[in-house]
């Protein structure tokens, strides 16, 4: 389990603190499904299903593109590529040897990014995930129509064998096209939205493409979520849940989740989504943004340090690194640096991170520091279960529907109808 200390939240509190019993209503009125949204939250009980369901059918899928291709292209936005794409980040930033490189289209619609994709694929073996629960999403079904020309071109009558469709079980435009060409399919479970669904098929399949060991991920997350069933203020997610919510009412309306590993940056954006369409709704919501450290302390550390004192920070920390390299010694220190000679730069970076700590809170910014075991398989797993239940419960604790999104729907049907949609209004 993840680790959360609030040492450097608790100066900013009032004297009562986080609602903790709020915190607890929340946890019991998801666990009973009793609350809004009830019916999206198929995500507690999901690892258990994936282990009993679809696993062994996605790994060989896996085995099967990473036998034959050098590239996997994933179509997909929102919550139908921002877990795949942070834990591809988070655990493989760098291909190993026979690792397929993994390209991530349909989540802009920039012709630039899209010809730059296709001049890459020109020469290599490649397959294409295209991932849609509704199938009607615009920029992946851009996207999938260019990417599945080329696989025309490249293959002829076999492209079909190319594509693998992570889509609604029984309805959708996508599904009957994937019936109809017989691509293997998989399955975004009706009761999971699509910020949730990074531990079904949608974030797995391209997990394990990129030699992610997905049944290790698995296995640690049916332990995360009931380790998490903890009914105590000792649970991580009330304790984050009920940290923030206790901030934000008393107006640090915006929380930067900071990393000091480049690695967690797109794991940052799924947690974007995560709480920004989970919470910002009815008028309210903490605003998510994110940080890279120490990189942004030269851009943006001004701002934290010395801004509007309404930012919260939460600070993602490793207890160990994966690698370790000692600072080297130089006989004649010209660069002057001997004094962290022999420190590894893991530990010169947790130096940092407490400087940093010591400097925001002074500068008036609450820290809460999410502390995680390493960053692997069982790491990744932690942070999820964590991320997602203390969402849930958070978003319950601010009275709002933490499940649906609503408000996603204004631009699409503007552009729609500026595209001139049949049926668009
Ligand atoms: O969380 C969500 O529901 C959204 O981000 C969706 O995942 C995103 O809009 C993509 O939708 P779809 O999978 O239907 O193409």
């Amino acid at each position: 389990m993840v680790k959360v200390d609030l040492s450097g939240a608790a100066e900013f509190f009032t004297s009562a603190g986080p609602d903790y019993a709020l915190a607890e209503m929340a946890h019991r009125t998801l666990s009973q499904k009793s609350g809004l949204g009830a019916e999206f939250t198929g995500w507690l009980e999901l690892p258990q299903r994936i282990l009993d369901g679809e696993l062994d059918e996605i790994i060989s899928a896996a085995e099967k593109i990473r036998s034959r291709s050098s590239a996997l292209v994933v179509v997909g936005i929102g919550g139908s590529y921002l877990g795949a794409r942070g834990a591809i980040e988070l655990l493989k930033p760098i291909p190993g040897p026979g690792d397929p490189r993994i390209f991530f289209v349909g989540n802009v619609l920039s012709a630039d990014a899209l010809c730059d994709t296709l001049d890459l694929l020109g020469d290599v073996d490649f397959d294409v995930n295209i991932i849609s629960k509704s199938g009607t999403t615009l920029e992946p079904a851009v996207s999938f129509r260019i990417f599945r020309e080329l696989l025309e071109k490249k293959y002829g009558t076999k492209a079909d064998e190319h594509i693998f469709a992570t889509t609604d079980a029984h309805r959708g435009v996508l599904k009957s096209l994937a019936d109809e060409h017989g691509w293997e399919t998989f399955v975004v479970p009706d009761d999971v939205g699509g910020r949730f669904s990074v531990l079904s098929a949608v974030g797995l399949l391209p997990m394990a493409v990129a030699g992610i060991d997905v049944r290790r991920v698995i296995e640690a997350a049916i332990s995360e979520f009931k380790a998490l069933d903890l009914r105590s203020p000792e649970n991580p997610a009330w304790k984050y849940a009920a940290a923030r919510q206790h901030l934000y009412g008393k107006g640090y309306e915006i929380e930067i989740l900071a990393c000091y590993e480049p690695s967690f940056r797109f794991m940052a954006e799924w947690w974007k989504q995560l709480y920004g369409e989970s919470e910002g709704k009815d008028g309210k919501g903490i605003f998510p943004a994110s940080v890279e450290f120490t990189a942004d302390l030269h851009s943006m550390g001004q701002y934290i340090q010395s801004g509007p004192r309404t930012l919260m920070e939460s600070v993602v920390r490793f207890a160990h690194s994966r690698r370790t390299y000692p600072f080297p010694f130089e006989a004649d220190d010209t660069d002057g640096l001997n004094y962290i000679a022999g420190r590894d730069i893991a530990e010169v970076c947790h130096v940092a991170a407490d400087a940093v700590k010591e400097a925001h809170i002074s500068g008036g910014v609450p820290n809460i520091v999410i502390e995680a075991p390493m960053r692997n398989e069982e790491g990744f797993a932690s942070l999820v279960c964590f991320f997602e239940m203390a969402c849930a419960i958070s978003g319950y604790m601010s009275g709002v529907n933490p499940f649906d999104q609503p408000g996603v729907e204004a631009y699409k049907k503007n552009m729609f109808r500026m595209l001139g949609k049949p049926g668009a209004v």
